[in-house]
């Protein structure tokens, strides 16, 4: 194992105390986590019926297992990281185990349209549903459900905008994208309030990647050198990113005077991700924009209409240390690496660990 992925001792800091606190979480950390295919568990899978094709879930599951990737994913890190099980998809409806939470993230997600599956607002009504289910079928007798008064410690992540952004690009000029940009951000502040009001205190907000790193977006919008920034991203699609990221920070500290007695740590996974694909041999990784699993060769290996898992793709050998699994979703090994820098804590605002609301339990 490289030492990079070895996940530091983990260490509690409250956020109004600057003396970092050795903890542990005592009872099972209860996790809801909403968003897109960067932290799908199999939501799309259970919905619709269809699991993704190998070789996607090669290197940890050793079958496809509902993610887009060879392997685990951040939010799967960042649960081992509090010694939990992964989080089950509420759409699982054969012997689900939701004592520790529930994952209502859908590969395709976007914030927008509304009411549209599975759109952030969508998820959120599947949480409000599933909160007030839970402690009515606990006091039947059901198990491995979520007691009334778990919710409130639970921690709630969020990771969602990327499909918004890519979305628009497909029929939006950059300024029309980035017009847009207010009307997603809208859709995070109601789904944070709404958990709000139900009982929620502790959110996780990721922001969104380097889009225009991306092997997808690069086979398909990267033949203009001018549009490439020095580590051969498309500037546009990531300038983009970091208005729609400038956005969401802004909408945090916003909103942590107005949710009393809540904590909202927002986490640069822009700058986590970015840094990996620009210093990739520093980390021990190869083409970093070339996908693993594709068509077409170098320098991208993206083939719209040979995806990873459809015949004709080609793989690279297991091992080998690819950032992009598939042109949009990243190896597990990228994903280990992200994992350990959101533990570091040194990519949050305010400065919190992970487990940091173990502690309230
Ligand atoms: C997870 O388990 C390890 C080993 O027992 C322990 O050191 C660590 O504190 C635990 N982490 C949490 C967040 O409980
Ligand atoms: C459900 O998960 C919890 C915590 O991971 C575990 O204690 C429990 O035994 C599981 N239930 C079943 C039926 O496996
Ligand atoms: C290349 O990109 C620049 C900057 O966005 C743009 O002005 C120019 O029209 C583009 N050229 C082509 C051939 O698309
Ligand atoms: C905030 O927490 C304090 C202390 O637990 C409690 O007295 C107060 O009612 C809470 N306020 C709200 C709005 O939740
Ligand atoms: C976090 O920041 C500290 C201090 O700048 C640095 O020593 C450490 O390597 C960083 N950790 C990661 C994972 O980036």
């Amino acid at each position: 194992m490289c030492p990079l992925f070895t996940l530091r001792v983990i260490f509690c800091t409250l956020p109004l105390l600057s003396v970092p606190v050795h903890c542990q979480c005592t009872k099972t950390p209860i996790i809801f986590n909403f968003g897109d295919s960067n932290s799908d568990t199999g939501g799309f899978a259970d919905g619709l019926g269809l699991n993704f094709a190998p070789p996607n879930g090669r290197t940890y599951f050793h079958q496809p297992a509902g993610r887009l990737s060879d392997g685990r994913l951040m939010i799967d890190f960042l649960c081992e990281s509090l010694n939990t099980s992964d989080l089950t998809p509420y759409l699982d409806s054969l012997g689900p185990n939701f004592s520790n939470g529930a994952n209502f993230a859908i590969s395709g997600s976007a914030t927008l349209p509304r009411f549209v599956p599975f759109s952030l607002g969508v998820q959120v009504s599947q949480f409000l549903r599933f909160r007030a289910r839970s402690p009515a079928l606990m006091s039947k007798g059901y198990k491995d459900l979520v007691g009334d008064g778990d919710f409130q410690n639970a921690l709630y992540t969020i990771d969602i905008g990327q499909n918004d952004l890519a979305g628009s690009f497909d029929y939006l000029t950059y300024a029309q994208v980035v017009d847009k940009i207010p009307s997603f951000i809208t859709e995070i502040k109601y789904a944070i309030w709404n958990i709000y009001q139900s009982g929620g205190k502790n959110f996780w907000v990721h922001n969104t990647g380097p889009l225009g790193c991306l092997p997808q977006k690069l086979a398909l919008h990267g033949q203009n050198a001018s549009e490439l920034d020095e580590h051969g991203c498309l500037h546009p699609l990531n300038n983009a990113a970091k208005a729609f990221n400038a956005q969401l920070r802004a909408l945090c500290e916003q909103l942590r005077p107005q949710l009393i007695n809540a904590t909202i740590v927002y986490v640069d996974l822009f700058s986590i991700k970015y840094d990996l694909i620009a210093n990739a041999p520093n980390y021990g990784f190869q083409n970093p924009l070339m996908a693993c699993c594709g068509n077409g060769g170098p320098p991208y290996n993206y083939n719209a209409n040979i995806n990873c898992g459809r015949t004709g793709h080609t793989v690279c050998n297991e091992g080998s240390q690819f950032i992009s699994w598939d042109g949009v979703h990243y190896t597990e090994a990228a994903n280990a690496v992200f994992a350990a820098k959101i533990l570091s804590t040194n990519y949050s605002s305010p400065e919190v660990n992970f487990n940091f609301f173990c502690n309230k339990m």
